[in-house]
């Protein structure tokens, strides 16, 4: 038996054991998943918080069923270390560490770099190698496989490689990793006959595609086509306001053309760890090809400036009242990046928050998904919202639409709304102290 046809046998019967290495919002759902189909699984993490929530059978991802990870704990399938040797005794290994941006703006892989090099030493004969993490096309053959095959290992033969991203989307009541279809590519037609013969014991629904830099195309192309469409939105919302129209009217009747359209909902900008980023993945890659991705940046120039777009609608509601920002008391209503989750990573609203208080004003937040955030060296801890508290400030702004959110309350105690979300009318309310974008 070739090593590949042990390994496909080992699936099969679920002999093979599984590691995830970074166990957050893509990585624990996965290894969730894998141990619920059968494999045992071990978390490695380099945060020891995690790792110790984990083995105490405590969720934190909002997308794992807290009872199913406390059973997969205690019947001993599943368990995460901070112990990269484990890798020696395990067939896959998932990777689905953090690829943000560095400071100038171009792909920060140190989280990839880190991950390669801890299990380099582990990296042994029979297993296979996938990469989840949202990244440039070519790392999995550029970066990834000359390091599994440092020490003499054959690619597709000893060793198999591939990327299969995770398109999982936090909140989403239907979708979720397991029935999310998975597109997977291998370094070569072997490496992708392993890793879809494991995807698919694991995933309701595999999708093969010819190499491992066409998968990483997928999912940049698929999270670029929503950057782009959210950016002519935004651009559609301040033409909307220079021409005195209802920017939501137009979205919700063009959205009932049964063909051809797909509605995208303007806002105060992009966030979360994937659509603000991973454009700058391809972007950032076709430099080197002196190839300018145009979409791409002029959507990421109008996306990136809706946090100040909005504060210029702030700055003239007040100047219409004959006051100024500076001295006013501004609650925001939401600091997650979208609704019904607890994500603030790139949230448009700290950046509102920021630049509000640059300008004078005392802000405050509510959330009930964010108790807490942190800025620059402090924390700041969400409001309790009582009609008391909302009779406090000159203005509300909506800059997420929690489902959780009383608006009632909201509507009752606030002077002034300025809602970039709709969410207010979306509830059907359609008073005179709304704004809208
Ligand atoms: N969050 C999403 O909605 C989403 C969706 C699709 C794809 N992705 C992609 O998946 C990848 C992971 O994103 P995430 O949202 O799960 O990030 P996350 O920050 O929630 O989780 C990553 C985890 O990796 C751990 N980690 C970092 N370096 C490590 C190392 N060297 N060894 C072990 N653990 C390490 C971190 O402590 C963290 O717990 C990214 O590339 C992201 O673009 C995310």
């Amino acid at each position: 038996m070739t090593i590949k046809e042990q390994l496909i046998e080992m699936f099969s019967n679920r002999q093979a054991k599984v590691a995830v290495i970074g166990l957050g919002y893509v990585g624990l759902p996965l290894a969730v998943e894998a141990a619920k189909a059968g494999y045992q699984v071990i978390g490695i993490e380099v945060d020891s918080n995690k790792v110790n929530l984990v083995n105490q059978g405590k969720n934190y991802i909002g997308d794992v069923k807290d009872e199913e990870l406390n059973q997969l704990v205690s019947n001993g399938k599943l368990r995460a270390t901070l112990d990269y040797s484990e890798i020696q005794n395990v067939e896959v290994v998932a990777i689905t560490v953090p690829t943000p941006l560095n400071k100038t703006g171009d792909p920060d892989m140190q989280f990839i770099v880190s991950a390669l090099d801890k299990m380099e030493p582990f990296v042994h004969q029979g297993m296979l190698v996938t990469l989840e993490s949202t990244t440039y096309p070519g790392t999995t053959n550029e970066l990834m496989v000359p390091q599994l095959t440092r020490n003499g290992l054959k690619i597709g033969v000893d060793i198999f490689a591939s990327f299969s991203p995770e398109r999982v989307d936090p909140g989403n009541p239907i979708y979720h990793t397991q029935n999310t279809p998975k597109v997977v590519g291998g370094s070569t037609s072997d490496c992708c006959e392993v890793a879809i013969s494991f995807y698919q014991t694991v995933i309701q629904n595999v999708v093969r595609v010819s190499s491992a830099t066409a998968a990483e195309m997928v999912k940049l192309y698929e999270n670029t086509f929503r950057a782009i469409n959210i950016g002519l939105v935004n651009e559609l919302a301040i033409i909307c306001d220079v021409l005195g129209t209802d920017v939501w009217e137009i979205v919700n009747a063009a959205a009932t053309k049964p063909f051809g359209f797909m509605p995208f909902y303007p806002g105060p900008g992009l966030g979360g760890h994937c659509i603000p980023i991973d454009p700058s993945y391809l972007a950032w890659k076709l430099r080197f090809h002196n190839y300018r991705a145009k979409f791409i940046e002029l959507a990421t120039e109008i996306n990136g400036h809706m946090p100040e777009y909005v504060i210029q609608r702030i700055i003239r509601i007040f100047n219409n009242l004959q006051r100024s920002v500076k001295g006013s008391k501004i609650l925001l209503m939401g600091m997650a990046y979208k609704a019904d989750i607890d994500d603030v990573r790139e949230s448009p609203a700290l950046d509102v928050m920021i630049l509000l208080k640059k300008l004078g004003a005392t802000v405050d937040y509510y959330d009930p998904h964010v108790p807490s955030i942190r800025e620059e060296n402090h924390s700041i801890q969400s409001i309790a919202l009582t009609s008391d508290k909302l009779n406090e400030y000159d203005l509300v702004v909506i800059t997420t639409d929690h489902k959780k959110v009383d608006y009632q309350l909201v509507i009752d105690h606030s002077k002034l709304i300025f809602d970039t979300r709709n969410a207010l009318q979306k509830l059907g309310y359609k008073g005179n102290n709304v704004i809208k974008l």
